[in-house]
């Protein structure tokens, strides 16, 4: 299977088709409108696939994600987020020596710079974080300013370290207490839990099993392919904008509460079920009702059609993690019954609408002391490497071009302008 045939208005054409590693195929049809003069629509680009990439495979109906061939849960349950972000970024482990040359920069710049603190003086005490996020993420570039055809791994690491730190102090600021500077001696996670968690007048304990669920959490949001927030970071960087300005977009396309944002929708969903008796299967119905204009956050996904086994690998660290801070969350017994109800309902069977990511993360950042408002920065602290993986792929790829789709056009042909007098 090397060529594609089309027939159009009578004329047949042929074009090259692509095979991907696991035996994905592509139609090529760069020379599409130079031969026919026609373009393709594909609304939502269902069908579309925008680039060739070595970082994540997804197999949508048979579950399976994995980050350069490895599979997420070995990831998820041997590797640390900084490993999988150098796997990511850099396409390999690294070996105990890079794993140490990593770390310690990203230790060394986990600092922004004191004017930068400034910054968060000008926003309300209810500004969004991710609103935050995605400003002091682009207001790096006026701190670091990236020089055309510098080398840009030093970039790459300040963002990856200083995303944490921007994060944690929108968190400090909302709540009116002192931001915490980052601590040297402590992990990626341990360091951002201890910024979000400690205050000055006493001494704060990392909890190690905070420590490995964030970890995890992490690790599993790490890179999702063309998602929505990926593709928007090729987008913007395809016009050689620079890193700080394409991940700002990157985190504002995550915003939307049909991607990343679902994850806080899907816990005031819960919070809402709950407050209104617990009475999950009304809101079912509710999901089920097209008028309704209500859907159940944190189910569905463009991809995977049989379960997200991303989904499938948190529900299990809920139990675990809640199981082993003694926690009793209504909100997850919530969860369950609205996935048994589901599960079991011809609408989302026919609809194959299962449990994504968002459906119980959510549960597992609150039982670490995160707020609600906060879980899409955690999202985004964890696609970060993936976003910054795309970004240095399509950047290193000679042959990429800018991003700059067609449309068909469907407004009023040509007219006359006519003065205000005559309209
Ligand atoms: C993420 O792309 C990625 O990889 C994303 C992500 C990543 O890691 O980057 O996995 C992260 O964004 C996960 C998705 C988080 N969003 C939500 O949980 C929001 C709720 N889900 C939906 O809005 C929806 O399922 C999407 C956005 C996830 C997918 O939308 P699609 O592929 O455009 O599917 P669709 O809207 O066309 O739905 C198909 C049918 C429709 O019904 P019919 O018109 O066929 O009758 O299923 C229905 C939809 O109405 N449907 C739902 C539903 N999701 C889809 N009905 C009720 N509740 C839902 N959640």
């Amino acid at each position: 299977m090397d060529t594609a045939k089309l027939i159009l208005a009578g004329k047949e054409y042929e074009f090259p088709v692509v095979v991907g590693s696991e035996g994905e195929v592509g139609i090529d049809i760069t020379t599409l409108r130079a031969k026919t003069g026609a373009i393709t629509l594909d609304s939502g680009y269902g069908n579309t696939g925008s680039c060739k990439s070595s970082i994540c495979f997804i197999d949508g109906e048979q579950g399976i994600l994995r980050y350069r061939g490895y599979e997420i849960a070995d990831l998820a349950e041997h590797a640390s987020f900084v490993e999988v972000a150098h796997l990511l970024i850099y396409g390999e482990l690294p070996n105990k020596d890079q794993l140490a040359t990593f770390r310690e920069k990203l230790t060394r710049h986990s600092m922004i710079h004191e004017d930068m603190k400034k910054f968060y003086e000008g926003y309300p005490p209810t500004a969004h974080p991710m609103a935050v996020l995605s400003s002091m993420a682009a207001s790096l570039s006026t701190y670091y300013p990236p020089v055309p055809g510098e080398d840009s791994d030093q970039h790459i690491i300040r963002l990856l370290a200083k995303t944490k730190t921007i994060a944690a102090y929108a968190y400090k600021k909302s709540i009116g207490q002192p931001t915490i500077y980052p601590q040297n001696d402590l992990s990626y996670c341990a360091n951002f839990l201890r910024m979000i968690h400690a205050v000055p007048c006493e001494e704060y304990q990392v909890n190690e099993l905070w420590v490995k669920a964030l970890n995890k959490l992490l690790i599993l949001h790490a890179d999702h392919e063309q998602n929505c927030s990926t593709s928007t970071v090729r987008i913007v960087g395809s016009s050689q904008a620079n890193l700080y300005a394409t991940i700002s977009a990157g985190i504002c396309a995550l915003w939307g509460p049909l991607h990343g944002g679902a994850n806080q929708s899907v816990l005031e969903m819960l919070e809402q079920i709950r407050s209104d008796g617990a009475n999950y299967k009304k809101y079912v119905d509710m999901a089920k009702d097209k008028n309704s204009g209500f859907k159940l956050m944190g189910f569905g996904h463009r991809v995977y059609k049989n379960f997200d086994p991303r989904a499938t690998i948190l529900k299990k660290t809920c139990d675990e993690v809640l199981g082993q801070l003694g926690i009793n969350d209504p909100l997850l017994d919530i969860a369950k019954k609205l996935e048994e109800v589901a599960l079991n309902d011809s609408f989302f069977i026919e609809r194959k609408l299962y449990p994504n990511v968002d459906f119980y993360s959510g549960i597992i950042y609150r039982a670490m002391g995160i707020p609600t408002n906060m879980f899409t920065v955690m999202f985004a602290l964890g696609r970060l490497p993936g976003w910054i993986a795309h970004w240095k792929e399509q950047n290193e790829d000679s042959g990429s071009r800018i991003n700059r789709p067609r449309q068909v056009y469907t407004g009023p042909t040509v007219r006359s302008f006519l003065p205000i007098e005559k309209r």
